[in-house]
């Protein structure tokens, strides 16, 4: 039976000074938890996360990282910098970096590949719109997400990436999709996952939901068969929130 991943999107939030004092309320409250749990941090974060939870089971990830290793990218990452300093994940394609970056499946695929070269673990994200759902396209949407998003991964490299649904409607709205429209949604990315690589490899990989995910939803979405974990934003700011949802799922 597979273990739950839960990671907190910290988003553009925390200094260093808040950020120290999240990780140490944190690590106490998770220690004991067979779940995996990751903190994506702000850039300037990385490095003292990386300190501060060496030795426990809280893993590192960024939030973004581009797809060159080096060069004339001014405001720009290379995975290989996050590597250097201990960082092992990195999320890439979330939606607000789609809407207010111009990121594209093109980009995602892109940075992917570099991630993976690097040795990080991409957490790619993948979600469909309101109008998008309501229209009767979300099965389009998703389908093509994951069809130029993952284009020439191999499936070396699809064990080393964890997909995240997110509905676009349910990111920071306090609206969360329902179990089942969560558990449906998901069951139809693994079935393109099938398509490319085989029932095997899309059984072992892990599909998160996120979108508004909390203390009180987490136990419903995360006993759901289809869902392999969470991407929390707004409450994986609050240590006692973000451990409650950590604790929500039981192995
Ligand atoms: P939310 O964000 O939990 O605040 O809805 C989720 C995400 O954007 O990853």
């Amino acid at each position: 039976m597979k273990n739950k991943i839960i990671a907190g999107n910290w988003k553009m939030n925390k200094n260093q000074a808040e950020a120290e004092k999240l990780i140490s309320a944190l690590k106490p409250l998770v220690k004991d938890s067979k779940n995996t749990v990751i903190i994506c941090t702000p850039y300037l974060d990385l490095e003292q996360a990386v300190c501060l939870t060496a030795g426990t089971n809280i893993h590192v990830g960024a939030q973004n990282c581009h797809w060159a290793e080096s060069g004339a990218f001014t405001g720009e990452v290379a995975p290989s910098m996050l590597k250097e300093i201990g960082v092992e994940y990195v999320i890439l394609g979330h939606s607000e970096r789609r809407q207010y970056f111009g990121e594209t499946n093109q980009t995602v695929n892109a940075r992917m590949k570099a991630a993976l070269e690097a040795g990080l673990k991409p957490i790619v994200c993948i979600g469909e719109t309101l109008e998008e759902r309501n229209s009767g396209r979300m099965q389009e949407v998703l389908a093509t997400q994951i069809k130029e998003g993952f284009e020439g991964i191999d499936e070396e490299q699809l064990r080393r990436t964890i997909v995240a649904y997110e509905p676009i409607w349910a990111i920071g709205t306090g609206v969360t999709a329902t179990n089942k429209q969560a558990n449906e949604a998901i069951g139809f990315c693994r079935s393109q996952f099938e398509e490319l690589y085989g029932k095997d490899e899309a059984q072992k990989l892990y599909i998160q939901y996120g979108g508004s995910m909390n203390a009180v939803n987490a136990a419903g979405l995360l006993n759901q068969p289809e869902i392999d974990g969470g991407l929390i934003g707004g409450a994986s700011l609050d240590a006692e929130k973000f451990s409650a949802i950590v604790e929500a799922y039981k192995i």
